[in-house]
């Protein structure tokens, strides 16, 4: 979707979020000074926010978008794109398979096609109901910043030791916890999801920090090009890194706002990172 854009920046010492187009935003940011950018497409489905368009012409525009992201990064910065599939008269084009050509022409590398599996969604009647959707990390070049011990999880057996050889006696895993793989599986923001805006199709936030707390570092800038109600900034701040985004829609940008001064007062509720999916044959759900 391209706007006229509408002048409305709201912005404070670490935040920068503005309703504007995506590319007339960019354009006077500094090349080589974004270190993540991270965002959700529209998948050009007919969703409230967006007009569908012939699959080509999609792509294009995106291609546009995505230059631009190229030349905001560092050098070994990250560009994280998730996306779902388009469908189109009941046949559906993954995304990320339509556009990963787009990043290899820019000499992108990818390091992890990630799988984010939720439980939510349109029940179809014609193919499987779609429960996953993926996010490609690139980076910028070869040499790349990656803190896999500010995002480890609980081991399934941290006690767990060698029980042979050199090592016996020695526990075999990390005391840190385990990497968490290319599987990811955080509950989708749907109407019991604490984080659930007017917005059809958030972020959850828990999902951005993994990624803000492992790609970048304090101070670093962390950009959403289509930042809905701001998931990516509200991520990016609460680990003290400076998160802007814009988008064109302005009641998404006036809640992006409101989440932020909610976020800087204590009140803004988010899922914790690391909180068990519900389990309803665990006693409450495995949430005590
Ligand atoms: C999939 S949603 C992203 C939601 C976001 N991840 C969140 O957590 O709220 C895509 C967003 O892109 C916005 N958008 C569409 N075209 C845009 C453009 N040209 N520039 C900026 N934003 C755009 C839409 O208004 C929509 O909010």
């Amino acid at each position: 979707m391209r706007a006229a854009s509408i002048a409305r920046l709201q912005t404070d010492r670490d935040a920068l979020v503005r309703c504007e187009d995506n590319l007339s935003f960019m354009r006077p940011l500094a090349s080589e000074s974004v270190q993540l950018i991270v965002t959700s497409p529209p998948y050009n489905i007919g969703k409230s926010y967006e007009s569908r368009s012939p699959l080509n012409e999609y792509v294009a525009a995106q291609a546009q978008v995505i230059s631009e992201c190229v030349r905001l990064l560092t050098p070994g910065g990250s560009l994280c794109w998730q996306v779902g599939n388009h469908v189109d008269r009941g046949e559906i084009f993954p995304l990320d398979m339509v556009l990963y050509p787009i990043f290899k022409e820019h000499g992108l590398r990818l390091r992890n096609r990630i799988i984010w599996h939720f439980e939510h969604g349109l029940h179809c009647t014609k193919r499987l109901s779609g429960r996953y959707e993926t996010i490609l990390w690139f980076t910028k070049g070869d040499e790349y910043d990656f803190d896999l011990d500010s995002i480890r999880v609980p081991a399934k057996y941290p006690g767990k030791k060698h029980f042979k050889g050199p090592k016996a006696g020695q526990l075999s895993g990390n005391p840190l916890g385990k990497n968490p793989g290319d599987v990811w599986i955080f509950p989708n923001v749907k109407s019991n999801h604490v984080e659930k805006t007017v917005h059809p199709c958030q972020f959850p936030v828990e999902l951005v920090e993994r990624l803000v707390l492992s790609l970048t570092k304090p101070g670093d800038i962390v950009f959403d090009p289509y930042m809905g109600v701001g998931s990516s900034v509200i991520a990016a701040l609460k680990h003290d890194r400076q998160g802007y985004g814009c988008d064109v829609v302005p009641e998404y940008v006036d809640i992006a706002w409101d989440r932020i001064q909610q976020l800087r007062a204590g009140t803004l509720k988010t899922r914790p990172m690391n909180k068990p999916v519900y389990d309803p044959s665990l006693p409450y759900g495995g949430h005590k």
